[in-house]
């Protein structure tokens, strides 16, 4: 069985002392309530990834950087190694977030690099895809993932499916209150479940995470986690509050016990 994932993904909100008081509240909740069948992740900036790791060592939730270089080193003024992210402990990172892909240009390309850089550092990516709006009125949805999918994937060894982590977000339904309804995105989500294992066999495919962003929040994410694909959540606005925040967690954790 899949755990569900419920990550935060904090964009670049929260300065030094509300992420230590956000963190502080999330390790009270997790010591008070256990996460059963849950992996919460949060991910703030780069600069606080060191003090949310400190402060939440030892309990169950993953802390994840939103984006990495594809340099191993050397002179990139204003990168980040993988190598330095795994330094910290790390072992998850976003790659190709939309906000990415519209404000810096990054390719399908880029975010295989990235991908690759990752990978050789033992850190799980977690690669975004979605279409626009524009794209789905045209008709082009399945289209534009599958390119998506080719083009971050290419030659990308993954035998077991735990090499990487898949976040489906429409770009029209992020940060905009409008969420895919739940039969929108299983359908996308069995479209890159059917592509997995046509490229990577039936056992990837299964044990690979499926998250579904969006304007995700308490209120639908009941609904979305009981699409068989839907493996959990990439949630910005709703992730900043903790009381959203442990809201979805205890949600999922019914929903992994099947309630
Ligand atoms: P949102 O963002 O939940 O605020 O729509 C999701 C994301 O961009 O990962």
């Amino acid at each position: 069985m899949r755990k569900i994932i419920i990550a935060g993904n904090w964009k670049m909100n929260k300065d030094a002392s509300e992420t230590e008081q956000f963190c502080r509240e999330l390790g009270r909740y997790l010591q008070d309530h256990d996460p059963e069948g849950v992996l919460p992740l949060i991910a703030p900036v780069f600069p606080y990834l060191a003090q949310a790791q400190n402060i939440l060592r030892n309990l169950p939730v993953a802390v994840a950087a939103q984006d990495v270089s594809s340099h191993a080193e050397g002179a990139y003024t204003g990168e980040v190694s993988a190598a330095q992210l795994r330094s910290l402990g790390l072992r998850h990172c976003i790659i190709g977030h939309s906000e990415r892909r519209q404000y810096h240009g990054e390719t399908d390309a880029l975010i295989r690099a990235k991908l690759l850089r990752l990978r050789e550092n033992g850190i799980r990516p977690i690669v975004c895809l979605g279409e626009t709006l524009e794209q789905r009125e045209q008709g082009l949805t399945e289209q534009v993932i599958l390119r998506q999918l080719e083009g971050c994937f290419e030659q990308v060894d993954m035998p077991s499916g735990e090499e990487a982590v898949i976040a489906y977000e429409p770009v029209w339904a992020i940060g905009t209150g409008k969420t895919a309804s739940a039969g929108q995105a299983q359908e996308v989500h069995a479209l890159i479940r059917a592509w997995l294992q046509k490229r990577h066999g039936r056992e990837t495919a299964q044990n690979i995470h499926i998250l579904y962003g969006g304007s995700v929040k308490p209120s639908n994410l009941r609904e979305l986690l009981r699409q068989e694909d839907i493996d959990g959540g990439l949630i910005g606005g709703a992730s900043l509050q903790n009381e959203a925040f442990h809201a979805m967690i205890g949600i999922a954790a019914e929903a992994s016990k099947g309630n």
